[in-house]
């Protein structure tokens, strides 16, 4: 047994990597623990993908490390590539093969690992078995994918945005199968922009914003840093003519004020405070209220409030 063994699944140092002038991944440095799901979360072009490619060991950094299960890429590539699987963002399968085909060719590059039929029941594509990977829906092909990443029933498991383009039940499929991945102790890595994906599937998130880390924790941990339970949005009639969102910083309780295309938003301790306020403030200024709307402070919170933006504001 190699000491590899109470090695860290991840450790990256430093990590640096530029496409021109675009720097895709600006100095990072993260550890995930064994048996943990850490998810990588952030807008499109944050730099996940490119981050979680080095990893893999697909695309090479710029500059610093990565030790994976205490190895690196450079000196145990072999060694590498039969303990981790990999599910990259877009999968291209011939699409003449079929289910059964494709996992059994996929198979084949490891020693060891789960068999065929084992890994179709696990993703659930026994039905589909014989069918060809070409007239598979994209919820199906998601689940090929996976177990192309399972095949060599990997300790370390990359997953880069597993449910995107998927309806709902698709994902929750693919939620309920990440949850038995990880009873069954394997580490994940999974990227994703969506907030309820992370909040229900990761131990620990890092949310990543122009390639650097801007916060790392559990969601739990993360949503506290916010200092606000509750979020209260609302429009009001006349896209708020003479409601400056500062005006309601003052108002009981109210942490953070903003205005962001016509609605507004406010990150709030207690609602049965504020919402009276708010209500008293708006009659007073004799302005109408068109809508309005409160939820629990989130993953997207926290990302609204440290960069002011939404996480799907390009
Ligand atoms: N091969 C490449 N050549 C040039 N620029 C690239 C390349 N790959 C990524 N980039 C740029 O690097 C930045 C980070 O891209 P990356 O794909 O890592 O983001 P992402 O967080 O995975 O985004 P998404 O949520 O859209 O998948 C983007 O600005 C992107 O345009
Ligand atoms: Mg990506």
């Amino acid at each position: 047994m190699s000491s590899s063994n109470h090695a860290l699944p991840l450790s990256i140092r430093g990590l640096r990597k530029a496409y021109g002038d675009v720097v895709a991944v600006d100095g990072l440095d993260l550890e995930a623990y064994p048996g943990e799901c850490f998810g990588l979360l952030g807008p499109n072009g944050a730099g996940k993908t490119t981050s979680i490619e080095i990893c893999e060991g697909l695309t090479q950094p710029d500059s610093g490390t990565v030790e994976l299960l205490g190895l690196t890429w450079k000196k145990s590539s072999a060694e590498l590539r039969e303990r981790i699987g990999i599910q990259l963002q877009e999968t291209q399968f011939p699409e003449k093969l079929t289910v059964e085909e494709i996992v059994q060719l996929f198979r084949s590059f490891y020693r060891r690992g789960l068999s065929v039929g084992k890994i179709i029941e696990t993703v659930q594509l026994t039905e589909k078995k014989s069918s060809r990977a070409g007239g598979l829906s994209g919820g199906q092909k998601q689940r090929l994918a996976m177990a192309c990443a399972l095949v060599g029933d990997p300790e370390l498991l990359f997953l880069d945005e597993p449910t995107t383009g998927l309806d709902p039940q698709a994902r929750r499929h693919l939620w309920d199968l990440v949850e038995d991945l990880k009873k069954a102790g394997r580490t994940i890595i999974l990227t994703t922009h969506y907030m309820d994906e992370a909040e229900r599937l990761c131990d620990r998130v890092a949310v990543m914003d122009h390639g650097r880390i801007i916060a790392l924790g559990t969601p739990r941990e993360l949503i506290a840093t916010i200092g606000a339970e509750q979020i209260v949005e609302f429009a009001v009639d006349g896209v708020g003519a003479d409601l400056e969102p500062e005006a309601l910083q003052n108002l009981e309780g109210v942490r953070h004020s903003r205005l962001d295309d016509g609605r507004y938003q406010l990150s709030v301790a207690e609602l049965h405070r504020s919402v009276p306020e708010l209500f008293d403030e708006l009659a007073r200024r004799r302005i109408k209220l068109t809508e309005l709307r409160t939820h629990s402070a989130t993953l997207e919170d926290v990302f609204v409030s440290l960069t002011g933006r939404n996480l799907r504001d390009e």
